[in-house]
């Protein structure tokens, strides 16, 4: 089995008062901004870039490239902005990570502002989760407090300010310009790219944004360095990673690991599947990435493996399914989701959305028509590739991959309710 044991951004989880600066302290929190502040920004880019890190929100682009994109001939304010707006079903590890212990986050918030130049950083938070908004403005108080925030961060004599911001609750608010456009308080809808974010993003300023796992990431690769973060992942993924594994399993969490690692050792460390439970479908990366089976039990969940195998790993939201779960209704709860969050700025996502619900609907009731799932192929392709975002791209992958796979259940909707094939009372989830 691949060495799981490597924990650093769940490493003082177990500790109730992880949060609080002098727990964080005492385990050597912000010695990596110590560091820092004795390099030049551009060392600190050159080092990111050099560890291999890549985005931990779902697209895997590489973190030092992202932020050396920021032009250094353009005169405006510079802004970091962390996307922690986690919304994709299934994904529930910054959310954690923020609550257990903030300070990770603050700290890596400060280095990677050092790198880019920027002097304000905005940390944009999930509206419904009110408890972590005050845990990071706790902390972001206690940096004050402590000097690695404001005038003169840590006696480089640079100045930051983070402002802690609540989102209202919309998923399309973590699509990265959308979630842009709620900050500077306007309705939260996607922008064109390009231009990206780099050049021109919050108030038509150079901008990085970065999710929540990638940043916190930053501050152990200063303090341990690239060689250490190296050795762990693989040769193009490398490093630790936080998996979020929930569904038919004894026990659902997060699970710290090098990326690389297998669902089965995963599901080995979460107690396997729940008793009388077989694996039958499983998501890498939420519902957005396209789903997988049992025969995929050992594809490295990596960028690179998780794509060979016909997916994404994404947001590396592990929801894992056994026989009892219908997938013609479970895929049906998913786009309902994606309907109700379609921000309506495109006719293929806003309506295409529409008519996925209505089709299958018509397949959960056994009600079906002849040529639904042709149509529903039909409606996946019109939206693919034709959406503004990624949004629409991403509600299709559930349906295609579920006709791949399970054909069969979707022409059973034609006569057969789900609730008949699969009494929603066997299975807890769907
Ligand atoms: P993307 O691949 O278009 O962009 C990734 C990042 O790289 C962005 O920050 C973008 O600005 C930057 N970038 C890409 N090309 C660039 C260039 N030429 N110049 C400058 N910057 C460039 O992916 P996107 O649309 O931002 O995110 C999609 C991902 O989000 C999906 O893979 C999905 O897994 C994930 N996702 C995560 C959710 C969550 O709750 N964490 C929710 C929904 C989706
Ligand atoms: Fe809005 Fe959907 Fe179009 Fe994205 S794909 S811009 S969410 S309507």
């Amino acid at each position: 089995m691949t060495d799981v044991l490597t924990p650093v951004l769940s490493r003082n989880w177990a500790d109730d008062r992880a949060w609080t600066l002098a727990a964080y302290e005492a385990q050597g929190g912000y010695d990596g901004l110590r560091r820092a502040v004795t390099m030049e920004p551009g060392e600190i880019i050159e080092l990111v870039k050099d560890s291999g890190l890549r985005g931990r929100g779902g697209a895997g682009f590489p973190t030092g490239m992202k932020w050396s994109f920021i032009p250094a001939d353009n005169p405006n304010p510079r802004y970091l902005v962390v996307n922690a707006d986690e919304s994709e079903p299934g994904t529930c590890k910054d959310i954690p990570l923020m609550m257990a212990s903030p300070h990770t986050l603050v700290e890596g918030v400060i280095i990677a502002s050092r790198a880019i130049g920027a002097e304000t950083a905005f940390i944009y938070v999930r509206g419904e989760v009110l408890h972590v908004v005050r845990r990071l403005q706790a902390a972001v108080r206690e940096a004050y407090e402590a000097g690695y925030l404001g005038a003169d961060v840590a006696g480089s004599g640079t100045r930051l300010d983070v402002v802690v911001h609540a989102g209202a609750g919309a998923y399309i608010c973590g699509e990265e310009t959308a979630l842009l456009d709620s900050l500077e308080g306007r309705r939260g809808q996607p922008r064109l790219r390009p231009p990206f974010p780099a050049v021109a993003g919050l108030y038509a300023s150079p901008t990085v944004i970065n999710n929540v796992e990638s940043i916190a990431s930053v501050p152990a690769i200063l303090a341990h360095g690239v060689d250490w973060f190296g050795s762990m992942g693989t040769e193009k993924s490398k490093g630790f990673t936080l998996y979020s594994l929930s569904g038919h399993v004894k026990r659902p969490g997060q699970y710290e690991a090098p990326l690389g690692i297998t669902l089965r050792e995963i599901l080995e460390l979460g107690g396997g599947m729940r008793d009388g439970s077989e694996l039958k479908f499983w998501t890498p990366g939420g519902s957005s990435t396209p789903i997988l089976t049992a025969e995929h039990l050992d594809v490295p969940l990596d960028y690179e493996g998780v794509g060979a195998a016909g997916s994404m790993l994404g947001t590396k939201a592990l929801q894992v399914f056994d026989q009892t779960t219908s997938v013609v209704r479970c895929v049906l709860r998913w786009t309902e989701f994606y309907k109700h969050e379609s921000c309506g700025k495109c006719t293929p996502c806003r309506e295409g959305t529409w008519w996925l619900v209505q089709t299958l609907r018509r397949l959960d009731s056994g009600q079906g028509q002849a040529g639904d799932i042709e149509l529903l192929l039909d409606l996946c392709d019109n939206i693919l590739g034709r959406s503004f975002c990624a949004l629409g791209d991403g509600a299709t992958s559930p349906i295609t991959s579920a006709i791949q796979y399970f054909r069969s259940e979707f022409d059973a909707g034609m006569h057969t309710p789900s609730a008949e094939l699969f009494p929603p009372a066997a299975s807890t989830l769907f």
